[in-house]
């Protein structure tokens, strides 16, 4: 049986007294079959460690450094999040692909980064519209996972992948359920080759999920989750998601 996950993506949102309403609010929610988690900004790492400490709720960062320590100005190391209890680190998100031109290869060394220090990996992948349109959907995000192969080798235990299509993140286009399964299964597939420890790596949907599509999305054979952005700042919408 496969780990079932519902993490949010705060994303560069929040402020100190929101998000212990929101924190609190999420602790005071009835427990679902999915495990939860927030990835908050790393800033509030330490706030989400004292909310948290002793909940059943998880939490993590939304990037780590590749590099271990020394002179990277504005970054923050593995073992620095595990100072403060992160249980996972997203990395590859698309956002971060754009905006900080992060490489497939850079996102296989900041995977490898966090699962040697034991912090769980969320490695996204994910094609644009473009990429769909012209039929490289599958060839994208087979590359972005190729790259992470020998991280997904090494801690299948600890990987977990987020299938998050561009054209689908903040813009309330979601992938229909089959699209997302369509996608879903050709990544299980690819794991598989990796090896059979690594088929049963979770694959988390990601892009416009909300209460209204949630159940349907998560009830594909394939999808074991999801990645959730806008509406994990809502505390209601974030456990009426979890519930399904
Ligand atoms: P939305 O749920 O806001 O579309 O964001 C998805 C996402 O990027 C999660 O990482």
């Amino acid at each position: 049986m496969r780990e079932r996950w519902v993490i949010g993506n705060w994303k560069m949102n929040g402020t100190l007294p929101r998000n212990a309403a929101l924190l609190d609010a999420l602790k005071a929610s009835a427990p679902t079959r999915a495990k939860l988690a927030v990835c908050v900004p790393s800033v509030y790492l330490a706030q989400a460690s004292a909310l948290l400490a002793g909940s059943a709720i998880a939490w993590g960062a939304q990037d780590v450094s590749a590099n271990a320590d020394g002179a990277y100005t504005g970054q923050i190391s593995a073992s620095m999040l595990q100072e403060f209890g992160a249980k996972f680190a997203i990395v590859g998100h698309s956002e971060r692909r754009l905006f900080n031109a992060e490489s497939n290869e850079d996102v296989a060394k900041k995977a490898d980064a966090a699962a040697m220090v034991g912090i769980r990996p969320v490695i996204c992948v994910g094609e644009s519209l473009a990429e769909r349109a012209e039929d490289r959907a599958e060839a994208v995000v087979c590359a972005q996972l190729a790259a992470c192969a020998e991280v997904l080798a090494k801690f299948p235990a600890l990987a977990i992948l987020a299938y998050e299509p561009v054209w689908a993140i903040g813009t309330g286009k979601t992938a229909t359920p089959a699209q997302a399964e369509a996608m879903h299964a050709f990544l299980r597939r690819e794991l598989a080759k990796i090896s059979a420890a690594a088929a049963n790596v979770p694959i988390l949907y990601g892009g416009s999920v909300k209460p209204s599509n949630a159940a349907e999305l998560f009830a594909q054979p394939n999808i074991d989750g999801g990645l959730i952005g806008g509406a994990s700042l809502v505390a209601a919408d974030f456990v009426a998601i979890a519930a399904a």
